[in-house]
């Protein structure tokens, strides 16, 4: 029951009031950086075990760590249980209530001394009160901490793994736990295995054997003896030939492989045109897999083939921008739903689907849902994957309106294998978790050529004569979804993010979208569009894929993190400016957010119960350092929150630079080493230059436009232009 509240017996215990002291001091054992070899004493007497564990009988048998094939009031997995839902059955926290909730707990999530750090795209898992938690700093680490104080239980970092510093760390997105061990992607695609009680390093296996470079390491998720990890990557650099493994829990050795990319004579390398396009065609799985148990089923969401846009000849492209489900012991194919045909939008499927069961026109339906970067969202039934609410194969937005860029994109291989206009599975009627179709106050009134646009929805053909917009590549993204059962509702974390490209050299064969493709990535930042990008939370009703409430954000304001449900009614999403909002899971009134000058938020919130109280909690970067943030309902708020605000002066710029430049950009003044981007030292750009490239982006470089503040890009641009060539 929603309204139900239970009562409150313990008082959280602090750690540390001032937060300003927090994050030197609240460092728990002493701060130590490596605890491999010390054995963590479990936390003080009558944290373990949670209430509530003792009354189940099977609790004995069955550790907490292999729970998570229903949702429960811990949150064992990635998704909260292996399905993700990312739905707690803790049920204190209210509509009513939720303005009571406050900050408990602030942790360090790097060892004491870390110059600066970043909580990234991290989601915490909590156990038999315990978080398990990672930064993504420049040596990332992982870590154990009480979940009822944030207390450090240990540390241990990449480093301390025996990880090369200069291997590549791009930030994992999660971790799973099962037989007393922690397993987590470290930087260089390395899986480890660690002791859950100590951090100590058990072993050690090398996923990314391409070494293809990876944006976020991909997540892994226990079950029944069994880790399952995809690899990323493919974007931009491409080169990947994608997969999904299953390794020993235990030892790390692998135990099945599934190519994302057909190796050559399989069934589905018959759906590409060239055997030499099965050498790196892509394929990449940016999360996690969802699990259910019961179908020995384990469902992997797919991405987009490369190059992201243009060079490929006809053909759909399986298993690309889809969900594949694995027979979990032999990673045999069962299904395959393909959400995008012979992708030239860069339309991968980034999120982990949300298993459901519900009713669907009087049917009791084991439902999946997965939101993809086309901007729909799909319902399969999970046994068969077939569409639960109607999709319709549909050509082209502007096949019929733009004949010319039509036929254009067709001599480039924009067909069908037998020659027909390509078409795309369409959901119908469905709710808009974000615009499909363009329109005049999502963009500049003149395309970057001076001239006007042509307006077309998700899915369309670029015209080498003018720019074609609609294109919503980057707004349905990674950022996880959950699901309600007792709403019946998916809820989405998405930005309005509307491009326009047109096509340059036309009957060139094309190596990447980035020579051939000028796009406008519009997003509502070109000049005079009057609704600037920004995002929108939706609640969808599985019932019939509609839209049950969505909130907007005001312009500027991006969704970021994705969402976690509770029992109590309440779903927890955060924003781009840092900015944690609750909001009432049936009507999307928004009952609650806290915010605090210096903080950032990228991550996803998970919602557990210890000791009798429910807690929130979420990785981030507070004051410049990585943080593991909880809260409580009536917690006393730690005391000052004013500090000084982060990036301002030379040396804030460092922090900016290491934590969102470094892993693309070698600088030595900031130690970081990054290759993807110019070497900054022997460029030695001018602060205008810097600027002005951090504001726009580049190609290949994001715009870090909304995501850093003003004053955080101006003392990056002065402390690149002052330091670079200098040691
Ligand atoms: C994902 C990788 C990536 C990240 C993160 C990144 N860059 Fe870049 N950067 C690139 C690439 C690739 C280029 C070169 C081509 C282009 O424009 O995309 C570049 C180019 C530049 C240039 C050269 C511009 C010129 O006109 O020559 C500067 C300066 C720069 N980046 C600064 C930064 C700063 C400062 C940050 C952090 C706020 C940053 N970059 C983050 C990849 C990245």
């Amino acid at each position: 029951m929603r309204t139900g509240i239970r009562q409150v017996s313990v008082v959280v215990g602090l750690c540390a009031l001032a937060l300003a002291l927090v994050l030197s001091a609240c460092g728990g054992s002493g701060g130590s950086t490596t605890t491999s070899s010390t054995t963590a004493e479990k936390p003080e007497a009558e944290s373990i075990p949670p209430e509530g564990t003792s009354t189940e009988a099977e609790s004995e048998s069955k550790p907490a760590s292999f729970t998570g094939e229903e949702p429960s009031a811990e949150w064992p997995s990635v998704g909260g249980d292996v399905g993700g839902t990312r739905y707690s059955t803790a049920e204190q926290i209210t509509p009513e209530n939720v303005g009571e909730l406050k900050l408990a707990y602030a942790a360090p999530l790097d060892p004491k001394g870390t110059k600066s750090g970043s909580g990234g795209e991290n989601n915490p898992i909590e156990s038999e009160g315990v978080i398990y938690a990672a930064s993504s700093s420049a040596n990332p680490t992982v870590g154990a901490y009480e979940a009822t104080t944030g207390k450090q239980l240990w540390q241990t970092t990449s480093v301390d793994m025996g990880i090369s510093p200069l291997e590549k760390a791009t930030g994992t997105r999660g971790m799973a736990i099962g037989e007393g061990l922690l397993y987590v992607e470290m930087p260089g695609g390395y899986l480890v295995g660690l002791d859950q009680k100590t951090g100590k390093l058990e072993w050690k296996t090398l996923i990314n054997t391409q070494k293809v470079f990876q944006y976020s390491q991909p997540t892994p998720v226990y079950w029944d003896g069994l880790v399952y990890i995809g690899q990323s990557g493919s974007d931009i650099i491409g080169g990947l030939r994608g997969f999904v493994k299953a390794v020993d829990a235990k030892t790390g050795k692998v135990a099945w492989t599934f190519s994302t990319l057909p190796k050559v004579g399989t069934p589905g390398a018959k759906t590409w045109d060239s055997k030499k396009e099965l050498t790196d065609g892509g394929g990449g799985v940016w999360t996690n897999p969802v699990i259910d148990p019961k179908l020995g089923l384990a469902y992997f969401p797919t991405g987009n083939p490369w190059p992201d846009i243009g060079g490929r000849g006809p053909g759909d492209d399986d298993y690309m921008d889809g969900v594949v489900a694995l027979d979990m012991k032999t990673g045999k194919l069962k299904w395959f739903y393909q959400t995008t045909h012979h992708d030239e939008w860069d339309y991968d499927c980034a999120q982990p689907p949300v298993l459901w069961e519900h009713e669907v026109e009087g049917q009791q339906v084991k439902g999946l849902s997965v939101g993809c970067k086309n901007g729909y969202v799909y319902e399969l039934d999970r046994e068969t994957g077939e569409p639960v609410t109607p999709v319709k194969e549909e050509e082209l937005s502007n096949a019929k309106s733009d004949p010319k860029a039509k036929a254009e994109d067709e001599k480039l291989g924009w067909v069908k294998q037998n020659g027909e206009p390509l078409t795309e599975p369409i959901p119908v009627d469905a709710g808009e978790v974000v615009p499909h179709c363009a329109s005049k106050n999502l963009l500049p009134p003149e395309a970057p050529d001076g001239k006007g646009f042509e307006y077309a929805c998700a899915y369309m053909y670029f015209g080498k004569d003018h720019y074609t917009a609609g294109w919503n590549g980057t707004s349905l993204d990674w950022p996880p979804s959950s699901y309600d059962p007792t709403t019946g509702y998916t809820y989405y974390c998405a930005n309005v993010g509307i491009h326009a490209a047109k096509l340059k050299g036309f009957g060139v064969k094309q190596t990447s979208e980035i020579e051939t493709f000028p796009q406008l990535y519009a997003n509502g930042e070109g000049e005079g569009a009057t609704e600037p990008r920004q995002g929108w939370v939706t609640a969808l009703n599985v019932e019939d894929n509609k839209v049950a409430w969505q909130v907007k954000d005001k312009s500027g304001t991006e969704c970021a993190g994705g969402s976690a449900t509770s029992a109590g009614g309440v779903v927890f999403v955060p924003d781009s400016t840092g900015v944690l909002h609750a909001y009432d899971a049936s009507t999307g009134k928004e009952v609650w957010s806290y915010e605090h000058g210096s903080l950032s938020i990228d991550a996803p919130p998970i919602v557990y119960e210890n000791e009798g109280k429910e807690y929130v909690a979420i990785a981030a970067t507070l004051e410049g350092q990585a943080a593991l943030l909880g809260f409580a309902l009536g917690a006393e708020e730690p005391a000052p929150l004013t500090t000084p605000v982060k990036g301002a002066g030379a040396s804030g710029g460092e922090e900016v630079f290491t934590s969102n430049c470094g892993s693309c950009h070698t600088l030595a003044a900031a130690g970081t080493t990054g290759q993807v981007g110019p070497n900054l030292d022997e460029l030695k750009p001018d602060e205008k230059t810097v600027q002005t490239q951090v504001e726009t982006g580049g190609d290949k470089m994001p715009s870090f436009k909304g995501k850093l503040s003003p004053a955080e890009i101006k003392s990056v641009a002065t402390f690149v232009s002052k330091s670079a060539g200098k040691e």
